[in-house]
């Protein structure tokens, strides 16, 4: 029965007993950790052969790669990069282990040199502002907060951010320069942008001249079943449809892939940002790590090598996240107590508990001895508004460890659910 349902009487007896589950899973000592999207040990083996793939140093284009070469990465990163993003192999960056880093630095050089000549740095253009549909990324709002860069919400909708809200801000807007987006399997949703949204943000008219589109396909290829799978419409054709080929940076990395602290990073643009972005990018560095590039591109040479090895994550990943899925079904769906999407794909599950309760669940799990994603920390500057919303992640914990794990969430957010209802002040016995 939900817990609106139910008598006062009733819930102040299930609180009761859910205190002394909880006083049990405190004396268990648990010590688990769901907070990071990170690949398992056994993800990180699926790559164990790329430190064997190097017989020889000599990339296609004949150059020795243990010698300062190409900036743009060695045209077999560009190539495979250029499938992945559907983007020719000409406007494809591929550079070091991180797309955040990439992201970084494509932030810092627009608030500093502008985006493209003559287009004026952000930073003189006065309080200068990015949209950022939520829950989102926190490394991404860190990014942007880290530059003194205003950051307005947007809600995520299911397919996608709120389209009417985006369009209305960016047209009457000229100090809004850019969106962060993860338009598939976001970051924590896991929601995947429709074509519709797709070619909303490539069409709609902006203020600012000088707008960006971030648009982080950081789980392109992380589908949980590549037969059941989400498609994502080529933001780049879009814009170029609409005379906008300028405004869209598209990333991606192996980091869940292959390693995730030593895989490539990539970055496809327009040529005029190609042109601009290597120019600036020239003074900052001679290469990057090409021998890297290489033992990766000897191991997964194309897009369908890259498709098999994800099939081997998904095999790992998919009873992770149906453990998840399973447990929230289970254990919150009768209560009415939560919402959640069901991803087909990426790193995370992000769970709605009712309003003002996201707080109270992640401190209760984190005296229980689980540490989540801080509360808040998937909305700019760390605030949620509703304090309702916890990303969960799967992908590191065992089995065991995340069944464990998801008992324990679920009746901390029973217990908060119920503390809320009950207007009861936070019990002793429980914390
Ligand atoms: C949406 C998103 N983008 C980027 C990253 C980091 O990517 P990289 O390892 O390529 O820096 C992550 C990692 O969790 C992510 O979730």
């Amino acid at each position: 029965m939900e817990f609106s349902q139910m008598a006062p009487q009733e819930l102040q007896a299930l609180y009761e007993v859910l205190t002394k589950k909880y006083q049990q899973f405190k004396a268990q000592g648990l010590r688990l950790n769901m907070s990071r999207g990170k690949p398992s040990g056994e993800q990180l083996d699926l790559c164990r052969c790329v430190n064997q793939t190097l017989t020889d140093f000599i990339c296609e284009n004949g150059e020795d790669v243990r010698n300062y070469s190409s900036l743009a990465g060695i045209p077999e990163a560009r190539r495979l990069f250029s499938e992945i993003f559907g983007v020719a192999e000409t406007q494809v960056l591929a550079a070091g282990s991180s797309s955040l880093n990439l992201m970084y630095d494509t932030v810092c050089r627009a608030f500093v040199h502008g985006v493209l000549p003559g287009s004026g740095p952000w930073h003189q253009q006065g309080k200068i502002k990015f949209l950022c549909p939520v829950p989102g990324y926190d490394r991404h709002f860190a990014i942007t907060e880290s530059f003194g860069i205003e950051m307005i919400t947007v809600p995520m909708l299911d397919d996608g951010p709120d389209m009417e809200r985006v369009e209305e801000l960016a047209a009457k807007d000229d100090l809004i320069k850019g969106i962060w987006c993860v338009p598939i399997y976001s970051n924590p949703d896991g929601i995947t942008y429709s074509d519709q949204v797709v070619r909303r943000i490539a069409a709609m008219p902006a203020a600012a001249q000088d707008f960006r589109v971030f648009w982080d396909m950081a789980y392109c290829v992380h589908h949980l079943d590549r037969h059941d799978r989400d498609y994502l419409l080529n933001i780049y054709d879009e814009c170029v449809k609409c005379g906008h080929q300028d405004r869209p940076y598209l990333f991606a990395s192996t980091s869940k892939v292959t390693m995730a602290g030593s895989g490539i990073s990539a970055m496809a643009m327009s040529p005029a940002n190609f042109a601009w972005t290597l120019e600036q990018l020239s003074v900052q560095t001679i290469c990057h790590d090409n021998v890297n590039q290489l033992r990766h591109l000897r191991l997964l040479p194309n897009l369908a090598a890259v498709e098999d090895i994800m099939d081997k994550h998904a095999v790992l990943l998919r009873p992770k996240f149906q453990v998840v899925l399973d447990a929230l079904e289970n254990e919150i769906s009768p209560y009415g107590i939560g919402h959640w999407h069901k991803p087909k794909g990426g790193y995370f599950i992000s769970v709605f508990t009712e309003n003002g309760c996201a707080k109270r669940v992640v401190s209760l799990c984190h005296e229980a001895g689980v540490e989540l994603t801080p509360a808040g920390a998937t909305y700019p500057y760390g605030n949620d508004p509703a304090d309702s919303n916890i990303r969960l992640a799967p992908t590191y914990a065992s089995l065991a460890d995340l069944a464990a794990a998801m008992e324990l969430f679920c009746l901390a957010i029973k217990l908060a659910a119920i503390e809320k209802i009950l207007g009861l002040e936070t019990s002793p016995d429980v914390l």
